[in-house]
């Protein structure tokens, strides 16, 4: 029987057809997701990551309690009009501690995924409070009672606990010491900013909303506006894979 012969099963009952897809396109299926099971990450690791503090992890559920991802992502595509307006495109790894992700599905205000840095506390305040005191033409809503409101931290430890079930890897003594570390932060004048710096390198320790003594919502947003995009040292890879 010619191989022609032996193929005419499939084009005459629809049921072996049917068995035959079901065959070949599990094996496709497996050659694809079968490796996913054994390799530890599938996104590749980048220097200079660290979980968030708890006073940006106090500060990033300001943001989505607010919904400020209603009207800006956090994801600047690998495209050169974006590049050159937000900087370099983000890069996996730079939302592995999100949960959930903020990318957004919309912009009606402009990417913040670098926006850390970019402006100063005084500006981000100003902004927060009163967004046409910086911006005439803006039409991004004020928030003047974040300035007012101290910022819970009752339960950030629990906050990073629950980070933890989903991978994200705070040690028992940042967990121990969230509720310091969420004053130290805020607090430069503070006897915990060294084991706080100890536990993460790198912060910045900064009275955020410029209002000593209370640690509220406005210093924890600006805490966490004033990292994003900052923690990766991009001119230590090499440039080519700048696209620029
Ligand atoms: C109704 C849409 C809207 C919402 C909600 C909103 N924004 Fe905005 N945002 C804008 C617009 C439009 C601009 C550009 C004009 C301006 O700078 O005010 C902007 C600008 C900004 C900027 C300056 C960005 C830059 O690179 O110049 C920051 C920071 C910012 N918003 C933070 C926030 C935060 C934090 C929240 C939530 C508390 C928020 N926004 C909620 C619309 C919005």
């Amino acid at each position: 029987m010619s191989l022609w012969k032996k193929h005419e099963i499939f084009e005459t009952k629809s049921l072996v057809l049917l068995i035959g897809i079901l065959v070949v396109v599990a094996i496709g299926g497996l050659v694809e997701i079968a490796p996913l099971f054994y390799l530890k990450s599938t996104i590749e690791k980048v220097e200079g990551m660290r979980p968030y503090t708890p006073l940006e992890l106090a500060g990033r559920n300001v943001y989505i309690r607010e919904g400020c991802y209603l009207c800006h992502s956090q994801m600047i595509r690998p495209m050169r009009d974006e590049m050159e307006r937000y900087g370099h495109f983000s890069l996996a790894a730079e939302s592995m501690y999100d949960h959930p992700f903020q990318w957004g599905s919309k912009r009606t205000g402009p990417d913040l995924a670098r926006v850390g840095g970019k402006y100063s506390d005084e500006w981000h305040r100003g902004h927060l409070v009163d967004p046409r005191s910086v911006v005439p033409e803006s039409i991004m809503p004020g928030y003047p009672f974040l300035a007012e409101t101290r910022a819970t931290d009752r339960d950030i430890a629990d906050h990073l606990k629950t980070n933890v079930v989903v991978g994200v890897p705070y040690t028992p003594e940042q967990i121990e010491n969230a509720r310091a570390d969420m004053h130290a932060q805020a607090n430069p004048e503070s006897d915990d900013v060294d084991a706080f710096l100890e536990r993460y390198p790198n912060a910045v320790i900064r009275d955020f909303d410029g209002n000593p003594g209370t640690v509220s919502e406005m210093d924890a947003l600006i805490a966490y506006l004033q990292m994003l995009g900052t923690l990766v040292d991009f001119s230590i890879y090499d440039d080519k894979a700048n696209l620029r």
